[in-house]
């Protein structure tokens, strides 16, 4: 089974998103933009895992998220992979707490319960937004958002996500931990 583990931010900062980008959908050739009851916070992708490996990584997970405080976080700029002016995804940015050491123990945490771990690039938190299947120019579009700044929101949980492939891709929440409430504020 596919599996990562990802942040799902609150609807309301979602809603600010969507009303965002509304006028750009469709606009731009060649570019798919998933369904928003898709879009996440991707901290790990463990790729193809077993199932009796499972059980383990949910033990696991659970161990690794709650060591951690509850994160403050804010959408804040959008931006593409590999870069605007090549672009295959398109992304909205995130401020406000880090989230690279919570990353790395969701990764570790799939690791130690043998999840193959075929990610290796650098941690970029983002959500995506939109896929291009050929390298694509997305300065315009980068820079007619540049002025939008998102709501202040808490990342609480973290969670474990089966992905379906097909046609039209669907997720499957496996679990879900909580984050330590944050000891601040
Ligand atoms: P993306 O949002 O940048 O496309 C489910 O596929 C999630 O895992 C996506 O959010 C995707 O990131 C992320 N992911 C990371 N590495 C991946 C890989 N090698 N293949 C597919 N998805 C990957």
């Amino acid at each position: 089974m596919r599996l990562f583990a990802a942040v799902v931010p609150p609807d309301g900062v979602l809603d600010e998103l969507e009303r965002a980008i509304a006028p750009y959908i469709g606009q731009v050739e060649g570019l798919r933009w998933p369904d928003r009851d898709t879009w996440h916070i991707t901290l790990a992708f463990y790729g193809e895992v077993p199932e009796h490996v499972l059980p383990g990584l949910q033990v696991r997970l659970a161990r690794a998220v709650h060591r951690y405080d509850a994160l403050d976080l804010a959408f804040t700029g959008f931006g593409a992979f590999s870069s605007a002016r090549r672009a295959r995804v398109f992304w909205a940015g995130l401020s406000g707490d880090p989230m690279g050491r919570l990353a790395d123990s969701v990764k570790a945490a799939g690791r130690r319960a043998g999840a193959a771990q075929t990610d290796e690039k650098r941690f970029h938190p983002h959500l995506t937004l939109a896929r291009a299947k050929a390298e694509t120019d997305l300065r315009p579009l980068v820079e007619a958002l540049a002025e939008f700044s998102g709501s202040p929101w808490r990342a609480e949980g973290v969670q474990l996500v089966r992905s379906h492939p097909g046609p039209r891709v669907r997720y499957e929440s496996l679990g879900e931990w909580a984050l330590a409430p944050a000891r601040r504020g």
